[in-house]
């Protein structure tokens, strides 16, 4: 049985291996391969261009690759939509952000819970007991999951009121929510604040010291990133990951 409470247990939460993408002439992928340990904060460092969004996007299903095969906690996924992405395990955040602007941070939250959720269509439209039990689950672990990234007071507020930094850091409620066993942080700290830096990092070790889940980070601030944040690194040059830092 997986050693949740173990961070440095080394049983594998995701295996990809022979990943690559080409858009038209460029191939922005080739042949990548990678595997991550449960508990572990990997940084995936490279210049503009690398390909780490790209990565990001196939393993997520926002792109087809080309070829690949991809196994989460032993067991293989096919990216293909971005739902059945989320169901097997992986959420993300997106280095330009992408919330529900006029949907509140709690909302927004509540979204991501949803994909966790039973009652069908039915239940929704004539509000059964069942439904109504569920929703007030899902708006109390939403409200607790904005506690955990310290944003509970803005549970109310419209997300695009929020600070960057905050709205940062709702994406990462609203990835929790889908009881993820990986994320994927794309440039978390782009944009941010040396204050929100700070905070941000705490909030990515408190995720990793509660051993929620693995993540994955991609950083083309390398110097500000990779030592202070990661527990393990690979280098992405053009194309592909080429080494280990
Ligand atoms: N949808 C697309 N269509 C065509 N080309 C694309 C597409 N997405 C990415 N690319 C190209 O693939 C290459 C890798 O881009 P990608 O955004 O993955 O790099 P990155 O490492 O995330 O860079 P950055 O540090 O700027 O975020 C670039 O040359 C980019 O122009
Ligand atoms: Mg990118």
């Amino acid at each position: 049985m997986t050693d949740l409470k173990n961070p440095t247990s080394k049983d594998t939460v995701l295996n990809v291996s022979g990943v690559s993408k080409r858009f038209g002439g460029l191939q922005a992928l080739s042949d990548v391969g990678i595997k991550i340990e449960r508990g572990q904060v990997y940084g995936l460092i490279g210049p503009n261009g690398a390909g780490k969004t790209t990565f990001f996007n196939v393993l997520t299903g926002l792109y087809t690759p080309d070829s690949g095969s991809f196994q989460l906690a032993g067991k293989s996924y096919q990216p293909t939509a971005v739902h059945t992405v989320a169901k097997a395990g992986i959420a993300r955040t997106f280095q330009n952000i992408r919330l529900f602007a006029e949907m509140t941070a709690l909302e927004n939250v509540m979204v991501g819970r949803h994909i966790r959720t039973h009652s069908g269509l039915l239940g929704a439209m004539f509000r059964t007991s069942a439904f109504k039990a569920e929703e007030a689950a899902i708006a109390h672990r939403s409200r607790e999951l904005l506690e955990y990234v310290g944003i509970a007071k803005f549970a109310d507020y419209k997300a695009r009121t929020l600070s960057y930094g905050d709205q940062r850091r709702l994406e990462i409620a609203r990835a929790l929510a889908t009881d993820p066993q990986l994320i994927a942080l794309d440039e978390p700290a782009a944009g941010m604040n040396a204050t929100e830096k700070v905070m941000l990092r705490e909030l990515i070790d408190r995720i990793r010291n509660d051993n929620r889940t693995s993540q994955i980070t991609s950083l083309s601030d390398i110097v500000v990133g990779c030592q202070r944040w990661c527990t393990k690194a690979r280098c992405v040059d053009m194309h592909g990951i080429t080494g280990i830092v």
